[in-house]
């Protein structure tokens, strides 16, 4: 089992290329499978579950090969129309590929994805899609059957109850080649959701409204191949802001989205830290002393606060004069990383979907296990911050997200290492 050794105090100095974002990445490979032919995708991250995602396409019968951040797939052939549990169990995102199997293949057979780290994540919203859009869907055993009548989907009008990313998602996959048209209300309006829409119409498909709360998808008989670029990681650059925030420090960030991560920005600098954008770039500059956030920071669907950055925001707020209050109002089980935030010194109160952090003039160095992806990145952030050294276990949930994370770390000055 591998760890991290992270001896806190310096400062962060220096530029770091933001990875591709891996939020994209992976619906845009579950789409890859319904053009049929060779695609070209660039700036993707490596990471264990964009290595996930392409097992998945390799079990169904796709090649799928790296070449540095470049990604080749191809699926013109396509055998099976099964993803095993074990595979469909490696990422909860593997329940993407529902909608670009139903797309290309018009049947498919996946797992029940269940419970994660964050919670419940049902996706009882993903299913009753499909059925509107005229698919036959039947659970049992942990496995879900699903079959258009014909090989094709139907094109339908679906309100979703709540914007999720990922049912937005499946439906825009198993629509691009339905019959007719849909229409999604209530549509995610994450960047990552753009991102998607972005590839499928490089590779033919006729969608508009992304971005927006109503996205409109008209069937195309077929897609084609094509070359494209994934979007920067927001997130990512949001946990590396964060951390300089909380060690004190300097940064550029190249390869920066900035208008996907206004949201997160705006709260950043309320912190006093000053933040000038432009160019595709972001200049931080810590503040001596971080202020809390005047306002309850409400995590919140986009354009509202993302809940992927509310843990790394908050290790920073640990060390801020005065006390800042989160709102998680997207998972329910997200404040996990909190106790280990204590452990180190923080003063943290968790109050059903509120945390109350009053921020501490330091914390200390302390052995920490991560509990999930961004949870994770937030202890290292602390780490860095904290007097003395840390370690932190578990890290396999870092590595599912963040691409040569102690290397980036490293360049900006931190002392950090894998043992
Ligand atoms: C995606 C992101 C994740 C991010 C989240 C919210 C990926 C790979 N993951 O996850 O990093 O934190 O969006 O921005 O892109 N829900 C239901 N029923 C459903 C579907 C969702 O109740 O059928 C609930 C979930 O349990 C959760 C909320 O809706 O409480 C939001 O989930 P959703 O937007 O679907 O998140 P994901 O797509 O899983």
């Amino acid at each position: 089992m591998q760890k991290l050794i992270i001896k806190g105090g310096n400062r962060l100095r220096g530029e770091l290329s933001l990875q591709g974002c891996k939020n994209s990445a992976l619906p845009i490979i579950a789409a890859a499978l319904l053009c049929g032919e060779d695609c070209t995708l660039h700036n993707c991250p490596r990471l264990t579950d964009v290595y996930s995602a392409s097992r998945i396409l390799n079990c169904l019968g796709c090649r799928c090969g790296f070449s540095g951040n470049t990604v080749m797939v191809d699926s013109s052939a396509v055998t099976g129309t099964e993803i095993p549990e074990a595979l469909m169990r490696e990422m909860r995102s593997s329940i993407i590929f529902m909608g670009a199997m139903l797309g290309r293949m018009g049947e498919c057979t996946v797992s029940v994805p269940g419970g994660c780290e964050l919670g419940p994540r049902p996706i009882d919203m993903h299913l009753a899609a499909m059925r509107k859009m005229g698919v036959d869907v039947r659970e049992g055993g942990g496995r879900i059957l699903c079959r258009t009548s014909g090989g094709k989907a139907k094109g339908a009008k679906i309100n979703l109850s709540f914007p999720s990313v990922g049912a937005t998602e499946n439906i825009i996959l198993c629509a691009v080649t339905a019959e007719g048209e849909t229409v999604i209300n209530n549509a995610a309006r994450e960047p990552e959701i753009c991102d998607l829409c972005g590839f499928l119409r490089a590779c033919g498909a006729d969608i508009s409204g992304d971005g927006g709360s109503s996205i409109v998808v008209n069937g195309r008989m077929k897609l084609h191949g094509c070359e494209y670029s994934i979007m920067p990681d927001r997130i990512a650059g949001a946990t590396y802001l964060s951390m300089t925030a909380a060690a004190g420090g300097e940064i550029i960030l190249k390869n920066a989205c900035i208008p996907e991560m206004e949201p997160f920005l705006t709260v950043l600098e309320q912190t006093g830290c000053s933040i000038y954008t432009g160019g595709g770039k972001i200049y931080l500059r810590s503040s001596p002393r971080l202020r809390a956030v005047p306002d309850r920071i409400r995590t919140m669907p986009h354009p509202g606060f993302p809940t992927d950055a509310q843990a790394v925001l908050m290790s920073a707020l640990t060390l801020a004069d005065g006390t800042s209050i989160f709102e998680e109002n997207i998972f329910d089980c997200r404040y996990r990383h909190t106790e280990a935030l204590v452990k180190m010194g923080a003063d943290i109160q968790v109050l059903g979907k509120v945390a109350v952090v009053k921020g501490v003039s330091k914390l200390s160095g302390a052995s920490v296990e991560a509990t999930d992806l961004r949870g994770g990145a937030a202890m290292a952030a602390a780490a860095l911050a904290a007097e003395g050294t840390s370690e932190i276990t578990r890290i396999s949930h870092i590595d599912r997200g963040y691409e040569k994370f102690e290397e980036s770390i490293r360049l900006l000055g931190g002392d950090i290492r894998r043992v």
